[in-house]
């Protein structure tokens, strides 16, 4: 079958060294603010997947030029209330919730009317937790029951805000974020810790933004209609996508993996904490700061005896993209893993809690739930027979590229549907695994 893949043989060890794409929120960041940043911004490395091309195809929209260069993305920003829109202008955002979520805020001083609309997957999903906040700013939002297609006109007289985020959504905050730039006087965002780089970005740009932590939250005060110079800016390897060659060393025998130059931003690295707390060999070296950014390399090794958990809720939000990686390891783990407050994870490109908890069981691995709590019953001697098939009904790049680990690692005859998925974020996914020995068909 087309767009499938047929994997029946573990990994064999293997030691190498690898790269792994630009990461996807910065680079679609980079796209975004140098759209507003006066005069002509050098984007490197941005990553070349399907939900960057849909970020540079809609600022191209809004009238920003954006050139091609041998090595890099020359972006002519417009400045702050510089986008030119022709009538009707329909933002296709794809498969990216980000890129959906944080042109909202981008927009929200437009004063034509546009239309948003994305995937079937994207059309699945809730933009009531961006509409709301918008509609306070004074943008006028139609859509059906909070989902897409949104149309949407801005405010010339957009207010500014006071909003309490609480669903650790760096999607939201940036939407907010966005759309507070666009506003004359200071909102203000009590966040629950979410991924920051946009908050980071603005404090390299020189941005007047305060950011005061608390234990959980941050609070966020800035003003708006601050103009802002261009910049270059070099984005690193993606947290996420080193993710699933981490668990796929960790599950193999004798091998070993150093991922070089990845972003180590502490919101995204949950999973690190995480499967250090359950025993993983993982170690951090040439650490650096770029641009706020924290980045390193990461050093991995199989490993053998791997301990449940109990994981402490506060870190779900630096691990949100990376559960079903975790759950893999809880399923190999000595003793019963327990997970709480996952409701966002069925909030994603596809409900992945439900999945994931479809999937332990195909695979042999009890799971006891109770709404969003799981408790995983882990099984070291774990290996697997029997036939599987994915058909990852919403074609969820992570759903492939997680079930690709597990079948390289885990034993049995597998089909896995829609590999055209990881065009979205990581299209190089299975060349890297054939390049460290994997056998895909
Ligand atoms: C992202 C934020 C997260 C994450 C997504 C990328 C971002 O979503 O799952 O893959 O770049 O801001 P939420 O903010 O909805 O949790």
């Amino acid at each position: 079958m087309k767009n499938q893949v047929q994997i029946n043989k573990i990994i064999e060890p293997f030691k190498k060294q690898i790269r792994v794409p630009s990461d996807k929120s910065l680079s679609i960041r980079c796209l975004l603010f140098s759209s507003i940043a006066l005069g002509k911004s050098k984007l490197f490395n941005l990553l070349e997947s399907e939900d960057v091309t849909n970020a540079l195809k809609s600022i191209k929209q809004l009238g920003v030029k954006c050139k091609k260069k041998k090595n890099y993305l020359e972006v002519n920003g417009v400045g702050i209330n510089g986008f030119s829109l022709k009538k009707k202008t329909i933002i296709n955002a794809g498969n990216s919730g980000t890129l959906a979520r944080c042109i909202l805020g981008l927009l929200s001083s437009s004063n034509k009317k546009i239309k948003l609309i994305g995937d079937r997957s994207l059309s699945k999903r809730d933009f009531s937790r961006v509409i709301k906040p918008l509609n306070f700013f004074g943008v006028n939002i139609r859509s059906n029951n909070g989902i897409l297609p949104l149309e949407f006109t801005g405010s010339q007289l957009l207010r500014p805000i006071q909003f309490a985020e609480n669903k650790g959504s760096a999607q939201v905050k940036t939407c907010i974020i966005l759309s507070a730039i666009n506003t004359r006087g200071v909102t203000k965002i009590k966040a629950y810790r979410s991924r920051n780089h946009t908050e980071l970005f603005l404090k390299y740009l020189n941005y007047p933004i305060k950011i005061k932590k608390n234990k959980n939250y941050d609070m966020i005060e800035m003003d708006g209609l601050h103009q802002f110079k261009s910049f270059e800016y070099i984005v690193p390897g993606d947290i996420s996508s080193a993710s699933f060659f981490i668990v796929l060393t960790l599950l193999s025998r004798k091998s070993e993996i150093l991922i070089k130059e990845v972003n180590l931003n502490s919101t995204r690295t949950g999973i690190l904490q995480i499967l250090n707390k359950m025993n993983a060999y993982i170690k951090i070296t040439n650490k650096k700061i770029y641009k706020g950014e924290l980045l390193g390399d990461i050093k991995v090794k199989s490993t053998k005896n791997f301990k449940s958990i109990n994981c402490p809720v506060n870190l779900n939000s630096s691990s949100i993209d990376e559960f079903l990686l975790i759950f893999l390891i809880a399923a190999k783990s000595k003793g019963i893993s327990s997970f709480k407050n996952l409701e966002e994870l069925n909030k994603k490109e596809s409900p992945r809690l439900d999945i994931a908890i479809k999937f332990l069981n195909m695979i042999g691995i009890k799971v006891i739930r109770k709404k969003n709590d799981i408790k995983i019953f882990g099984n070291p001697k774990l290996e697997l027979k029997k036939n599987y098939h994915i058909k990852n009904f919403l074609k969820d790049h992570r759903i492939f590229m997680m079930s690709v680990i597990a079948a390289l690692t885990l034993g049995g005859t597998w089909k896995i549907n829609d590999k055209d998925s990881v065009k979205s974020s990581f299209p190089t996914f299975l060349n890297v695994v054939k390049m460290l020995g994997g056998k895909v068909n």
